[in-house]
């Protein structure tokens, strides 16, 4: 199918889709294609999530994803396989599959390349390919394209390649994806224009086109922007802890300048993206002898957030006559973030693991994951807080911003310590219902 055809079936949207990873991006974005009229198709090696999503279920935790789901493969619209074959009865395929790093922190691309050679081998003439996936400088034309023209296929004339990286943020995924603007890197012209009209299907954004090599770096710079900005504010709230003063009333003060815009500190950077994302650029650099240090410092800083929740614990506890090893600790939160069940890089594995490490007895909650890292997990907060010393709050769920934390404080041990990790509670406040009150930043 040549070029004008394939332009034509994906405006027509009579052009079938394959989505190849339904996990956190994957998984909406086949749904917003198929509630976009395409059939799609999500291919995912996880049979659980194969079998719910055939199921009009969602494997995961955002907001409005099983109502589209459902709407989708009840439509007869979206269904989900196993079968890699099924690339064959497709003109676009996107590829959103984990892109993570090693205990190196150097990018770890396996699951990619076994998604790019399972394409590579079902892939028919007249195929657009595009990896949303988040990847370092250099992988499309160096990795991706050798692999997929190995099916004998000539890349411009017999397939279409180009990356977009996924931009939209867990809790409100599947309104970013419709919204968003989005950059589209071709491997040649025709591959960049064909991808932007897909894209110009999907969202109401702007489409920006460029060369893959820009569009690679696009999304690294922008999850590094926000990294170093967030070890901005947490060297601003080091700081203000070791003067006696709130780092939150200073930054929003700050913020009140025209060009300044803080972002907020707190107990560690989690997630699919932040914390991993600006490896892909340290190491890069490194391969071409240029060292990014603002960018390593950056990661250091929030890295070791987890660590300094743990010694502001200790030096609370101590201040109040209590060792840490003796005392009763109540982790609320395990997910990285507020609202969503990926516990992927959260803070809440190094607080738990290293407190449970020199003995501590540690209660944790989370009302969208029940993983404890070894702690005692419960559904049930007043079980977790029952008898404890200090409760930490890793994680900004919604639900904690809501308890009634005088009832809590009854629960408590005498001189009850609260660390808010997130800075979600009013210091005031829980001080006047008797709480020894701390918090990330003051
Ligand atoms: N999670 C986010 O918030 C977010 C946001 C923007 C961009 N990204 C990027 O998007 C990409 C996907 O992230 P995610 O969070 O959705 O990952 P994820 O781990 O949630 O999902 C990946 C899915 O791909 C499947 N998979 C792995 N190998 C496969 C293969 N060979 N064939 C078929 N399926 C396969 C896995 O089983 C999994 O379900 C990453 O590159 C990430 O950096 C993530």
């Amino acid at each position: 199918m040549e070029y004008k055809k394939l332009i034509n079936i994906i405006e027509n949207k009579e052009a079938k889709v394959v989505v190849v990873g339904l996990g956190y991006v994957g998984l909406p974005m086949a749904a917003i294609v198929a509630s976009r009229g395409y059939f799609t198709t999500g291919i995912d090696i996880n049979h659980d999530i194969v079998n719910k999503v055939n199921n009009k279920k969602s494997p995961i935790n955002e907001p409005g994803l099983e109502e589209i789901v459902y709407k989708g493969v009840e439509a007869g619209r979206l269904r989900a396989t196993v079968e890699a074959s099924e690339i064959r009865n497709s003109n676009v395929v996107l590829i959103i599959v984990q892109t993570p790093v090693d205990e190196n922190k150097e990018p770890c691309l396996e699951a990619l390349m076994s998604a790019t050679k399972a394409v590579a081998e079902n892939i028919s003439e007249g195929t657009l390919v595009v990896v949303e996936s988040t990847i370092p400088p250099g992988t499309m034309r160096n990795k991706i394209l050798p692999v997929l023209a190995s099916s004998g296929l000539k890349v411009g004339t017999d397939f279409f390649l180009a990356n977009s990286p996924e931009r939209a943020i867990p809790t409100r995924t599947l309104e970013e994806i419709q919204i968003n603007s989005r950059v589209v890197g071709g491997i040649d012209e025709r591959s960049a224009e064909l991808a932007g009209v897909f894209y110009e299907n999907i969202t109401s954004g702007e489409v920006y086109k460029d060369a893959v090599e820009i569009v690679e770096v696009v999304k690294l710079i922008e999850n590094t922007f926000r990294d170093v900005n967030i070890a901005l504010a947490n060297d601003v709230a080091l700081l203000c802890e070791a003067l006696g003063i709130d780092a939150i009333k200073a930054i929003n003060l700050a913020n009140k300048h025209p060009r300044v815009n803080f972002h907020m500190p707190g107990a560690g950077v989690g997630g699919h993206c932040i914390p991993k994302d600006p490896y892909f650029l340290i190491k890069e650099a490194e391969k071409h002898g240029v060292n990014l240090s603002v960018i390593k410092a950056s990661r250091e800083r929030n890295s070791n957030m987890p660590y300094h929740v743990l010694e502001k614990l200790k030096n609370a506890l101590k201040k109040q006559g209590k060792d840490i090893k003796e005392s009763t600790v109540a982790v609320l939160g395990i997910a990285y973030k507020g609202n969503v069940d990926d516990v992927r890089e959260t803070p809440a594995e190094p607080i738990i693991k290293t407190l449970m490490k020199s003995g501590v007895d540690v209660f944790s909650h989370d009302p969208y994951v029940s993983q404890d890292f070894g702690g005692k997990f419960s559904n049930e907060i007043k079980t977790v807080v029952k008898n404890a010393d200090a409760l930490v709050i890793v994680t900004d769920h919604d639900e904690y911003k809501k308890l009634d934390f005088g009832d809590l404080r009854l629960l408590m041990k005498d001189k009850a310590i609260i660390l808010d990790g997130r800075r979600i509670l009013n210091p005031e406040d829980i001080k006047r219902l008797g709480f020894i009150y701390y918090g990330i930043g003051c």
